[in-house]
């Protein structure tokens, strides 16, 4: 990798920014910690402790409920996330901007409410060989409850999709097609926007999962024109506990409610209650304030730095890593997709993935083994789990060397 002092050819000053993330400094068994489990959640930066420390120190407030400084306060700043997450994703509005839990939330409100409403007998869901499991097990629920179809586009041994076989899967029962725009345990990078054109022209609504997406590259949902877009705040350096529905205005507004409560209604009686305006209506309860807080700082953290820079950077990381890993005798990796995220998951001859993250953890590092809430991607691939590193633009190619090392380490362990 090319780098002038500690700045990257992507225009990343590496060193200053892991100046920002505090767990990054502290060693582990001794050895500086490697953190490469940033899929699984990414680290906090200092802007996000601080926002979320002041709302507690200084802001402490509910929202929507109070005409008292405070409480202003807490809603402004927690609007505020609002509006720059519309801006992260390029939405037209705030309205159509509704606050979840996290990927996982958005997913099941979509099913919940649009699929209840929508998806009758016989209907079929499209989803993909390569999704997590929040979005398979929703729409597999919604189907057995609706006695409709769920169907699975396939992949290749790269782990890409076929869009050949998915043109075939579409007609005119397909209700939704549903898919993660990165992959979590390949990498893979889906052609989003193709995707949801087909589906477009089948007459089908897109939903799509950008758990893995959003923490690496530049969203834009009108250019996708994706009907749901969903994300999760503690995967863009956020806290956990908090994430973003992105619908289009006309289909939110024909949904139902998905939870009823305070702050979704606008009048309430025991004959009769009417809802609230978006984004409102479908979010009942008070809600994560602290992490809307948070996650608002960590969209302005991103944005600081730049998303292409970020892709730009992560991306030279993967091509380093793979050339690295490729090198190591009877490594395989799982998942080599013309477009992918930093994301390397691998098997390695005779080595259990559990033993091979073990002497990894020894040695400081930090992976994540198992199915990764993807074992339909283990089983397509004949693997019962995998290592896999996952990278963010805080980690650095002297990291990668220490993996590669770290791997030796675990062939002459179990070599
Ligand atoms: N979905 C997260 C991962 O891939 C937890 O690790």
């Amino acid at each position: 990798m090319t780098m002038a002092g500690s700045v990257t050819a992507a225009g990343i000053d590496v060193e200053k920014i892991r100046e920002d993330f505090p767990v990054l400094k502290q060693t582990i068994h001794g050895k500086p910690l490697v953190y490469f489990d940033s899929a699984a959640t990414a680290q906090k930066p200092f802007a996000v402790i601080d926002a979320i420390r002041k709302f507690h120190e200084v802001d402490c407030a509910n929202i929507h409920r109070g005409v008292h400084e405070l409480s202003q306060r807490s809603t402004a700043a927690y609007e505020e996330t609002r509006s720059k997450a519309r801006r992260f994703l390029n939405a037209r509005n705030n309205s159509e901007i509704i606050f979840v839990r996290g990927t996982t939330e958005g997913i099941n409100l979509v099913v919940s409410s649009w699929g209840r409403r929508n998806v009758r007998e016989g209907d079929e869901i499209i989803i993909s060989a390569m999704e997590h499991h929040s979005n398979i097990v929703p729409w597999q629920m919604l189907c057995e409850e609706r006695s409709a179809k769920l169907r699975v586009i396939p992949m290749n041994d790269r782990g890409e999709l076929i869009l050949e076989e998915y043109e075939k899967l579409l007609n005119p029962r397909t209700r939704m097609v549903a898919f993660g725009h990165v992959s979590n345990a390949l990498g893979t990078i889906n052609p989003a926007r193709q995707i949801i054109q087909m589906a477009h022209r089948a007459g089908a609504l897109t939903l799509v999962d950008g758990a893995q997406a959003a923490p690496h590259m530049n969203i834009d949902v009108q250019a996708l024109d994706s009907d749901f877009y969903t994300f999760s705040g503690h995967k863009v350096f956020g806290p956990t506990g908090i994430g973003v529905l992105h619908g289009k205005m006309r289909l939110l507004n024909a949904m139902p409610p998905y939870q009823g409560g305070g702050d979704m209604i606008r009048t309430v009686t025991f004959e009769k209650t009417t809802y609230n305006d978006l984004p409102y209506k479908f979010e009942a309860g008070t809600p994560n304030i602290a992490g809307g807080i948070g996650l608002g700082a960590a969209l302005d953290y991103m944005t600081g730095i730049g998303l292409d820079k970020i892709a730009a950077y992560e991306h030279e990381l993967l091509l380093y890593g793979t050339e690295a890993l490729s090198k190591i005798p009877g490594l395989r990796l799982i998942g080599t997709a013309r477009e992918k995220a930093a994301v390397l998951s691998f098997v390695i001859d005779g080595i259990h993935p559990h033993d091979i993250g073990t002497v990894l953890d020894r040695q400081g590092i930090a992976v994540r083994t198992g199915h990764h809430c993807a074992q339909p991607v283990m089983d397509w691939f004949h693997v019962p789990a995998t290592t896999r590193a996952s990278l963010a633009f805080y980690n650095t190619a002297a990291e990668i060397d220490a993996l590669v090392a770290g791997l030796h380490k675990v062939k002459e362990v179990f070599g």
